[in-house]
Parts: C-alpha cells; sequence; structure tokens
C-alpha cells in the first residue's frame, strides 16, 4: 500500500492523519501502536555497544527515545516544515531542554515585552540566578531588535500570537535581524499552531510548543514539542532532556497527541470561526471596553496578523467597562463558559491572567508589558456557537 511520500508535499490534515505511518508495517493496525515500555532488549551486547555507539539505529531507553513518540516526533517536524523534533513532558519542558541545550553563564536573550507567566517567570527569576541575561523588547517593531543585539546574544525568543494580549510579531522581520547579526529565533506557536503558522518556513530556527493546549486539544494531558534543524536537536535529545531536564514525554501521552493530530486542522477552522463571533459580539457590546482579536478590521496589526496567519485561531483577550471588578461579574456569571486557565480544549475557558495565569509578574511589571489588570482571555472551544454567545450575553448583563 502507497502512503503519503510528502514528495510534493500533500496537504496538512492529510499528513497529521497520515506522516510516517504505514499500518502494513504494524499488522495492519489502523491506529499506531502505543509502546508502552521503558528499556529495549539487545540480542547481542555487540549490537546494544553499537546502538548505544549511534552506528545503527534503534532505542535504548525511553529517556532517550521511544517509538510512539518518535512517531509523533516526526510527524510534528514534518508539520512544521522542519527537519526534527522532540517530545516533552510540558511546554515549560520543552522551552527549558531546549534553552539549557545551548546556553551558557554570560550569554543574553532578548525577548519581546509579553509572555505567557511561567516562561516570564524562569527568564526574569530562573535564568539570571545561573548568569543568563534577558531582555525584553517592543518587537512589535524589529527595528528595536537590531539596537538590543549585542555580542553576547544568543537568542531571539517570542510568542506570536502572545499570551495573552494578542500581540504579533512578524517573524520573518524579525529573523533576518537576527540572522544578520547571528543570532537564532525561537518562536513559541502555541498560540497559532503550524496549521495557522509556520516558523520555520518563515526563517525561524527553533519551534516550541506547550503541546497541552491545541495539538492535544483535549484538555487531557501535559507535554511539550521543539522543533528544528536536525544536528541541533540531537543536542536537545542526548542534553537538553536526557542530562538537563530528563523532561521526557509519556508515550501514553505521545499516542493521545497523535489522536488529537487527526482533528488539528478541524479544529483550529472551528476555533476561528467561533472566536470570530465571540471577538464580533464583545465588539459591539456596550459594556465592553476593547477587544483583541486578529480577526477583527479594528485589530492594530490586522496586515501583518493577514500575512502571517491563515486563519486567525481561538484565543480572544478583551476588558469590560470598568475594569476587573465588572469583569469578574461577567466571569461569575458564565454558566457555560468555564473559568480555568490552559486553552485549546473543547470546552469554551476564561481565565483573568493578572490574578491567575500572569500572577508571575509584579503588578508595574503587567502595566509596562502590556498586560492590563482588566484583560480577560477566552479560549473559544467547539461548542455551538449560538450557546457560547448566547451565555456571554446573558453574563455581560452584570457587568
Ligand atoms: C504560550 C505558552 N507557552 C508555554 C506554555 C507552557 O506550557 P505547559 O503548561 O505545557 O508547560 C504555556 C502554558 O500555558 C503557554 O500558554
Amino acid at each position: 500500500m502507497s502512503k503519503p511520500s510528502n514528495n510534493p508535499p500533500e496537504g496538512l490534515a492529510t499528513r497529521a492523519i497520515h506522516f510516517g505511518y504505514n499500518p502494513h508495517d504494524e499488522h495492519g493496525a489502523l491506529t499506531p501502536p502505543l509502546h508502552l515500555t521503558s528499556t529495549y532488549a539487545f540480542e547481542t551486547t555487540e549490537a546494544a555497544g553499537e546502538v548505544f555507539a549511534g552506528e545503527r539505529e534503534g532505542f535504548v531507553y525511553s529517556r532517550v527515545g521511544n517509538p510512539t513518540s518518535d512517531l509523533l516526533e516526526r510527524r510534528i517536524a514534518n508539520l512544521e516544515g522542519g527537519e526534527a523534533a522532540l517530545a516533552t513532558s510540558s511546554g515549560m519542558g520543552a522551552i527549558t531542554a531546549l534553552f539549557w541545550t545551548f546556553l551558557e553563564a554570560g550569554d543574553e536573550i532578548i525577548t519581546d515585552l509579553t509572555l505567557y507567566g511561567c516562561t516570564f517567570s524562569l527568564f526574569g527569576h530562573g535564568f539570571p540566578r545561573f548568569g543568563i541575561k534577558v531582555t525584553h523588547i517592543d518587537m512589535t517593531d524589529p527595528a528595536n531588535l537590531e539596537a538590543a543585539i549585542n555580542d553576547k546574544t544568543k537568542f531571539v525568543y517570542f510568542e506570536t500570537p502572545a499570551n495573552p494580549n494578542m500581540r504579533i510579531i512578524d517573524i520573518a522581520a524579525v529573523s533576518k535581524i537576527a540572522h544578520a547579526n547571528g543570532v537564532q529565533v525561537i518562536v513559541d506557536n502555541t498560540y497559532a499552531t503550524p496549521i495557522i503558522t509556520r516558523p520555520i518556513e518563515l526563517g525561524a530556527d527553533f519551534v516550541v510548543h506547550s503541546a497541552t493546549k491545541y495539538l492535544g486539544g483535549h484538555g487531557d494531558l501535559l507535554a511539550g514539542i521543539v522543533v528544528g534543524r536536525l544536528e541541533e536537536m540531537i543536542e536537545v535529545r542526548t542534553v537538553g532532556v536526557k542530562d538537563m531536564t530528563g523532561a521526557v514525554i509519556s508515550p501514553f501521552n505521545s499516542m493521545l497527541i497523535l489522536r488529537g493530530l487527526k482533528t488539528l486542522e478541524l479544529r483550529m477552522e472551528r476555533h476561528s470561526q467561533n472566536a470570530l463571533k465571540i471577538a464580533q459580539m464583545l465588539e459591539a457590546h456596550e459594556a465592553v471596553e476593547w477587544v483583541n482579536y486578529p480577526g477583527l478590521d479594528s485589530f492594530a496589526q490586522r496586515d501583518l496578523a493577514t500575512r502571517q496567519m491563515a486563519m486567525f485561531g481561538g484565543m480572544i483577550a478583551f476588558e469590560v467597562k470598568g475594569g476587573f471588578e465588572a469583569g469578574k461579574a461577567v466571569m461569575n456569571a458564565l454558566n457555560l463558559i468555564t473559568r480555568a486557565v490552559s486553552l485549546g480544549d473543547a470546552e469554551t475557558l476564561i481565565q483573568h491572567p493578572a490574578s491567575m495565569t500572569h500572577v508571575t509578574y509584579a503588578p508595574e511589571e503587567r502595566e509596562a508589558h502590556g498586560i492590563s489588570e482588566g484583560l480577560i482571555r477566552i479560549s473559544a472551544g467547539l461548542e455551538n456557537v449560538d450557546d457560547i454567545l448566547a451565555d456571554l450575553a446573558q453574563a455581560l448583563q452584570k457587568a
């Protein structure tokens, strides 16, 4: 049976369902098998030595590789347009494994103003203890990068869209400046997924994901992914995960993400459709102060978003008139929409970053980094949008 060759590449949904797996290699099993094993048997001691020495292919121990996770890694690398990927135990596991592979005391990182709360905390509290300096700049203007880079700069790191305020960073423009200065670019593609944006095709060197979110898609696991060039990904596997963090993914979670990927394109379409309708409804509502959603005509970076994103995704930031006190009343009045952190699930989720995901910023840091105290984040789910809109409408009456 001929399976997708990827030469020329098939569509993203086809690859998300088929890439890298032929059922006839596995007794005709339509679904890839789950290899629940910590270690691997060798026929001879010599064979073991050869595999350990890298002279022959094979698995040795599941902290270093597992057949189910290997399929997930090859599939995500393919979707992202990268050479290789590494799956990890969480998104923070992916970010730390990547950085601990390459950073040394004295190195510097340049990043945008807005980051997920725990990445901000790693940069602000974790790295300085090890002699690594992180500088925040407004990367929505790539010219700021040119001025900030110095000979110690090793990486440029950003999220696009950024969690939680939906800032968009121009991946191609930033990568061009970084590369001209010998600096590598890491993009956190959690919000967009490869269905919407493929940073490596736009010039980035590495992509990281919280696969806990859209890639898994069902709110039932934690996982992360790093994608990059083969040589460097071998280092991330052997240094970042094997030696430094041990942040290996469970093969069971790899199987769940492989299952999630089968519907990734469908889900991103529905998340995007629902989010647009929610954003339009919020924007038209008299109780709402502002809405940030890249699919709205009013979105400040509409041109860049249209250029860089195939759809506009499921995430929305908005503020109720009267700030968080009024926003809290709205959040507490919701019945269907669930008050919870995380995102990318089938359920529509709502949260208040200043008191939840972004409490790692001091109040003055949030202000300086573009995260207003009243900002509310919605992760549009997959429910019938009329039900989401009805729940929001009744709750907004409490504002
Ligand atoms: C943009 C982004 N990056 C990274 C992470 C960290 O991922 P995890 O929670 O899987 O460790 C998150 C988590 O919310 C996130 O939103």
